[in-house]
C-alpha cells in the first residue's frame, strides 16, 4: 500500500449550490433530512432496506435470505429467482409502458430509429432465440464487439434473458485484446459488425475479431450485423449474419428463470498487472441496485429523454445505458459516433433535435468542449435539460462551472459520479433535489453504502485529512470475484484491510461529510475517464522484438485527464530511432487499441531502480511531467541512470 502522505489535498473549493427550488418541486427525494434519514436507515439495517427494494421487482420465486456475508464473498436475494431482461422490458409493458420509446438511437451518419419497450421485447426475443439455435446455453459466456448500435443493447438483453453471461469488448480494443479476453472467458461465440462509424470512417470490428481468431481458435461461431457494409474476411463454416439468424425467429421467447447469484456478465478491466481483470456481476443484486441508483441519482421520470455519452462497452454503458434507465422505463438515448463529427456541435444538434432532459458524460470531453468555445453550444436549444452528470474521474472546478453554466444554463443541478466497474453501480453522488453541491466533490455516498477515509491501519481519518477511500459494508451491486482468478480478488480488493471493500483511490472528506476524489493510489492510469493498467502497456511494449525493458507512468494531461509517458531500454542490438519510436507506439496501439498509446516514449539505456530492483515510477513520473528530479533518490540503486535519462530531450 503506498503511503497516506502523499495524499494531501490542495483543493480548497467553497462554492456551493443549493438544489434549485424548481428542481425539488418534482424530486423524488426533496431535502436533506429525507436523504440522511434514508441513508441511516439503509445502514443501520440494510437487509430491511434492500429487502423491501427488492419488491419493486420482478421475481419468479422470491428470496429466502437478503444477504449472506462472508467477507469477501456475498450473495444478496438468497434463493430468488428473476432474469434482468425480463425486469428491463416486460415488467415496464405491464406497468403500461408498452408503446413508449425505449432505445431512441441515432447513427453517426445521422439516421435516427427507436424502439418502443415492446418492439425492443420483440426484437431481444428474436435474438434469444437465435442464440439458442446456436448452441448458446444458460451459463455460456458470449463475446461482444460492436459498434454503439441498438444490436449491442439487444445482445446484451437476449444474452441476460437466457442466462448467458456476455462479455462485451469495447469497440475500441484491438485484435490482441478480443482475443485475451475471449479466451480467459472460454467463450465460443462472438457477436459482431461488419464495421461501426467513427469519425466518418469505419472501424473494422469483423476484421478485428478474424484477427483475435488467427490468435484463439475457440471461436466456432461469429455473427455479424451489417452496418457499414465494408468489405470483410468470410468463413462459411463458422459466420453467419445477424439478419439471417435473428430475423425469421419467433418474437416469443421465455425468460429463463435466473438464480439471484447467477453471472448475469463479466466485464474486462486494467489492474495494476499486466492481465486484465474479468470482473464479474451477477442478477439479483446488481439489478436492484441499478435500478434505484438510476431512479435517484438521474431523478428519472417516466418522460425523461435521459442520454449517457458512455460506450457500452464500458461499466457506464452497461449500467447506465441499458440495464438502469429501462429498469425506469425511460428513453434512452444511443448515438453511434464521434462527439466532434461533423463538428464540435454534435452533441448539442441531438440534446436540441431529441428533447435531451438527462444528460451523462465524461470531464474529459467536458474539457474538450471547453476548449472549442462557448459560442458552440450556444447555438442551440439546451433548454430541455434538467440535470447533468458526470462520471469516470475528478471533474475540476472549472470545467464543472463551464458545464453548470454553458450546458446546464445554470438551472441543472450536476451529479458528480463515484464509482467503479468492480461496484457496479454509482457509491458516491449527489441526490439532487437534496444535496448541496460543491463543483469537485461527489458529495454523499449513496444509500446502503458505507464509505469512510482511513490511513494504512484502517483508522478513519478526521475530515480534511487525505486517506483510502474504502468501503465498510457489502452493497448489492458489488463484484462477484475476478473471472478464474479468486486469489487475485482476495488479494487486489480484500488484503489490506480484512472484511473492507479497498477501492484504490484516494479521497478526502470535508467538514460537511462530502467525499473529494483525489485520484488512484495504484499504478493504474486515468485516460479520458478510462482505465489504463501502466503494467498492461509496459508488457505490451516488452512484447515488440526490439525492446529489453519497458516503463510507463501517468502524467497529467489537459484534455485527457492523464496521459501515458513510456521509457524504453531497447536490446543491445537495436538501435534507438524516430522511426522505431513510432513503430512502437502504433505496437502498442495493435496490442490494446489507441487509448493505450503513449503520448511520449524516450530511450533510456536503462530504467532508475531500487536495490531490490524495483522500478521507481515515482522518479520516472516526475522527470516526464516536470523534466527534472528533485524528488528523494535515496533508494536508488544507479544515480547515473537519471542523469542520462535527464539529459535526454525526449
Ligand atoms: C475514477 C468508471 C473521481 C476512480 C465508472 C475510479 C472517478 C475509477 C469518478 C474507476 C468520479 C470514476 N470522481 N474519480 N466521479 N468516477 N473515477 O472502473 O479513480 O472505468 O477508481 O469505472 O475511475 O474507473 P472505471
Amino acid at each position: 500500500m503506498s503511503d497516506t502522505q502523499s495524499i494531501m489535498s490542495s483543493m480548497v473549493e467553497t462554492r456551493e449550490f443549493p438544489p434549485p427550488p424548481d428542481f425539488v418541486k418534482d424530486a423524488h427525494i426533496k431535502s436533506i433530512d429525507e436523504y440522511e434519514q434514508l441513508h441511516r436507515q439503509s445502514i443501520e439495517d440494510p437487509e430491511g432496506f434492500w429487502g423491501e427494494r427488492a419488491k419493486n421487482h420482478h421475481w419468479f420465486k422470491p428470496h429466502d435470505t437478503v444477504l449472506e456475508w462472508n467477507a469477501p464473498n456475498a450473495k444478496w436475494f438468497v434463493g430468488g429467482k428473476t432474469n434482468v431482461a425480463y425486469n428491463c422490458l416486460d415488467l415496464q409493458i405491464e406497468r403500461g409502458r408498452g408503446d413508449h420509446p425505449a432505445i431512441l438511437w441515432e447513427g453517426e451518419p445521422g439516421e435516427v430509429v427507436t424502439f418502443t419497450y415492446s418492439e425492443l421485447r420483440d426484437r431481444v426475443c428474436q435474438t434469444a432465440n437465435a442464440l439458442k439455435k446456436l448452441g448458446v446455453g444458460k451459463g455460456d459466456v458470449v463475446t461482444i464487439y460492436m459498434p454503439m448500435v441498438p444490436e449491442l443493447a439487444i445482445a446484451m438483453l437476449a444474452c441476460a434473458r437466457i442466462g448467458a453471461p456476455h462479455s462485451i469488448i469495447f469497440g475500441g480494443f484491438s485484435a490482441s485484446a478480443i482475443a485475451d479476453r475471449a479466451k480467459d472467458a472460454e467463450s465460443k461465440i462472438i457477436l459482431t459488425a461488419d464495421g461501426g462509424w467513427r469519425r466518418g470512417k469505419v472501424v473494422p470490428l469483423k476484421q478485428n475479431v478474424e484477427d483475435a481468431i488467427s490468435q484463439y481458435g475457440g471461436i466456432a461461431k461469429v455473427v455479424v450485423l451489417k452496418r457499414c457494409e465494408n468489405d470483410i474476411p468470410w468463413n462459411d463454416g463458422r459466420d453467419v449474419w445477424w439478419h439471417d439468424v435473428v430475423d425469421a425467429e419467433s418474437t416469443e421467447c421465455e425468460a429463463e428463470q435466473c438464480d439471484s447469484e447467477d453471472l448475469l456478465f463479466i466485464l474486462y478491466t486494467s489492474g495494476t498487472t499486466g492481465k486484465p481483470k474479468g470482473i464479474m456481476h451477477t442478477t439479483g443484486g446488481y439489478m436492484v441496485y441499478t435500478a434505484l441508483t438510476a431512479k435517484h441519482i438521474f431523478d428519472l421520470k417516466p418522460d425523461d429523454v435521459y442520454w449517457c455519452t458512455a460506450d457500452i462497452g464500458w461499466i457506464t454503458g452497461h449500467s447506465y445505458i441499458t440495464y438502469g434507465p429501462l429498469q425506469n422505463g425511460v428513453t434512452t438515448l444511443m448515438y453511434e459516433g464521434a462527439p466532434n463529427q461533423p463538428d464540435w456541435g454534435r452533441f448539442w444538434e441531438i440534446v436540441q433535435k431529441h428533447k435531451v432532459t438527462k444528460f451523462y458524460t465524461a470531464p474529459t470531453a467536458i474539457r474538450a468542449f471547453m476548449r472549442q468555445g462557448d459560442d458552440i453550444p450556444a447555438k442551440y436549444d439546451l433548454s430541455t435539460l434538467k440535470l447533468l452528470g458526470s462520471v469516470g474521474e475528478p471533474i475540476n472546478p472549472e470545467a464543472w462551472m463551464w458545464y453548470h453554466e454553458h450546458i446546464g444554463g445554470e438551472r441543472c443541478p450536476i451529479v458528480d459520479t463515484w464509482w467503479q466497474t468492480e461496484t457496479g453501480g454509482i457509491l458516491i453522488a449527489p441526490i439532487p433535489g437534496a444535496i448541496t453541491l460543491k463543483p469537485g466533490s461527489a458529495t454523499r455516498p449513496f444509500f446502503g453504502i458505507d464509505a469512510a477515509v482511513v490511513d494504512e491501519a484502517g483508522v478513519e481519518q478526521p475530515a480534511n485529512a487525505g486517506g483510502f477511500l474504502v468501503i465498510r459494508k457489502p452493497w448489492p451491486s458489488m463484484l462477484r470475484g475476478v473471472y478464474g482468478d479468486m486469489n487475485r480478488f482476495q488479494e487486489q480488493y480484500w488484503s489490506q484491510l480484512p472484511g473492507i471493500y479497498f477501492t484504490s483511490d484516494a479521497c478526502r472528506r470535508d467538514d460537511d461529510g462530502n467525499f473529494w476524489l483525489m485520484g488512484r493510489v495504484d499504478d493504474v492510469i486515468n485516460i479520458s475517464g478510462h482505465r489504463i493498467g501502466t503494467a498492461e502497456v509496459e508488457s505490451a511494449i516488452v512484447s515488440h522484438p526490439t525492446v529489453a525493458e519497458a516503463a510507463v507512468v501517468g502524467i497529467p494531461h489537459e484534455i485527457k485527464g492523464q496521459a501515458l509517458a513510456a521509457f524504453v531500454a531497447l536490446k543491445s542490438s537495436s538501435t534507438p530511432s524516430d522511426d522505431l519510436k513510432k513503430e512502437l507506439l502504433a505496437h502498442v496501439a495493435k496490442e490494446i487499441g489507441a487509448i493505450a498509446r503513449p503520448d511520449q516514449l524516450r530511450f533510456t539505456d536503462a530504467l532508475p531502480k531500487t536495490r531490490s530492483g524495483k522500478i521507481m515510477r515515482r522518479l520516472l513520473k516526475e522527470l516526464a511531467s516536470t523534466g527534472e528530479v528533485k524528488g528523494d533518490t535515496t533508494t536508488l540503486e544507479d544515480f547515473s541512470v537519471i542523469a542520462s535519462l535527464s539529459a535526454d530531450d525526449d
